[in-house]
């Protein structure tokens, strides 16, 4: 098992037995494609076919020449279409500058100012572009498009920002593929089978990920490979549904938010990913709990005393990594005016660690926090392709579980009408 769900301390304990009838059901929808939304199941198996498809070495080919051509990548793409990307970015390269290649997200805002701020930016930096859009329509993403198409072409000129700009689109149709096929871009799919959210281990989420270094073939080996284990409904031994199934009964004991903690800020947009994940679909016909998240330790400096002593409205699921992918150990000091030589010569990890059971018992057995805990050993592309697909699985079964179509979003659309109408929009 990669990856293990603790359920310890959650303060009740739950049969698996009761949940197992209902989730074998459940299941058999899913891998046999028969439940609402099941036009949209192409992610389930996906890892294991794209690992053989023609697309992939185009893709690493087309990421070495970005890494070894270009100063800044920029990614414009929202939602479903850079969250991924992001996610892995920061989670396996880290948030410090990247030397090799800088990574710039544009397409996600209106912000006027961030917008210029960017766009002065890159004015005179040599950038490539991968614009991501299924439908190729959506205004944030298509505004900047234009705007830094515009940028390059007029700069560069027609030839050398054909070149440089990677378009990751629906196969088959939308605005987006007639233009790159019209300008001649280089086009890589989004398959129609598969929406936004679950799309990272797709073009959407790999190419931004190949360019930046991430090793893509272990990414989706970890993800082929989660798609293998959790083919098997036995709740005593699925850890994806075991996490599905003890978010629900928290929520059927009338919890109304789950905080996904994680204790590092690398993992900030892990989290960002998650919510949309579980927020999109699961938030519909006036259920489901609202996915919110934090960073242990810094935000219990600034959330810490809610959590432990504020409405009890909520139930954490803490992502706790066994092994650092990089460590120091703490120097003795002769003054020792800090108070700290007690840990000298022990490594962060320790503290981290130490912080980590703290903060546990804490809040779940002095406190009135359930605590899920997702064990997995470390944070590397193998992992993180099979944590991406664990919560992908999980998701599936516990929007079922609620009733819910884990595969639309009837609900993104009404914001988007009025502002229509209010710009003008023709047809609004
Ligand atoms: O998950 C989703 O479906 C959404 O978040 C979309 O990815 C997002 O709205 C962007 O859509 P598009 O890729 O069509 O530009």
């Amino acid at each position: 098992m990669v990856i293990k769900v603790n359920s310890e301390h959650i303060r009740k304990s739950i049969s698996w037995d009761l949940y197992q009838d209902k989730v074998n059901a459940i299941h058999h929808m899913i891998e046999e494609k028969t439940g609402p939304g099941s036009d949209f199941l192409g992610w389930l198996n996906h890892a294991k076919e794209y690992l053989k498809s023609d697309e992939l070495p185009r893709i690493l080919k087309a990421g070495k020449t970005i890494r070894e051509n270009y100063d800044v990548l920029v990614v414009c793409g929202i939602g479903g279409s850079y969250l991924g990307a992001r996610a892995a970015i920061e989670a396996l390269k880290g948030v410090l500058p990247h030397k090799d290649l800088e990574i710039l997200w544009l397409g996600e805002t209106f912000d006027p100012t961030y917008i210029a701020q960017a766009l002065a930016y890159l004015k005179d930096k040599k950038f490539a572009i991968n614009v991501i859009s299924k439908s190729g329509t959506t205004t944030e993403t298509a505004l900047s498009f234009r705007l830094l198409r515009e940028l390059l072409e007029k700069r560069d000129g027609k030839e050398a920002a054909r070149k440089a700009i990677f378009a990751t689109t629906d196969g088959e149709k939308g605005a987006l593929r007639t233009l790159s096929l019209n300008e001649g871009y280089e086009m890589f799919v989004l398959p129609s089978d598969i929406g936004g959210r679950y799309s990272v281990q797709t073009a959407v989420g790999l190419l931004p990920m190949s360019a930046m270094g991430i090793d893509i073939i272990k990414l989706l080996e970890g993800s082929k490979d989660a798609a293998e284990e959790y083919k098997n409904p036995s709740l005593k031994e699925n850890a994806a549904y075991q996490y599905a199934v003890l978010r629900h009964d928290l929520y059927q004991d009338g919890k109304k938010v789950e905080l996904f903690v994680t204790y590092l800020p690398t993992l900030v947009q892990l989290t960002e990913w998650w919510k949309q994940l579980f927020g999109e679909s699961e938030g519909k016909e006036g259920k489901s709990l609202f996915p919110a998240s934090a960073t242990f330790t810094t935000d219990l400096h600034s959330l810490g005393q809610f959590i432990q002593e504020g409405s009890p409205i909520f139930f954490e699921t803490i992502l706790h990594l066994q092994k650092p992918e990089a460590d120091t150990i703490i120097p003795e000091d002769k003054e020792n005016l800090d108070g700290l030589n007690y840990l000298a010569g022990k490594p962060l990890s320790f503290v981290q660690q130490k912080a980590f059971e703290g903060v546990l018992s804490a809040h779940s057995e002095n406190g009135t926090t359930p605590n899920i805990v997702i064990e997995m050993e470390r944070m590397d592309d193998y992992h993180l392709g099979y944590l991406f697909y664990f919560f992908e699985k999980a998701c599936a079964m516990s929007a079922y579980l609620n009733g819910v179509n884990p595969f639309n979003q009837p609900g993104v659309e009404i914001y988007k009408k009025n502002m229509f109408h209010l710009l003008g929009k023709p047809g609004y």
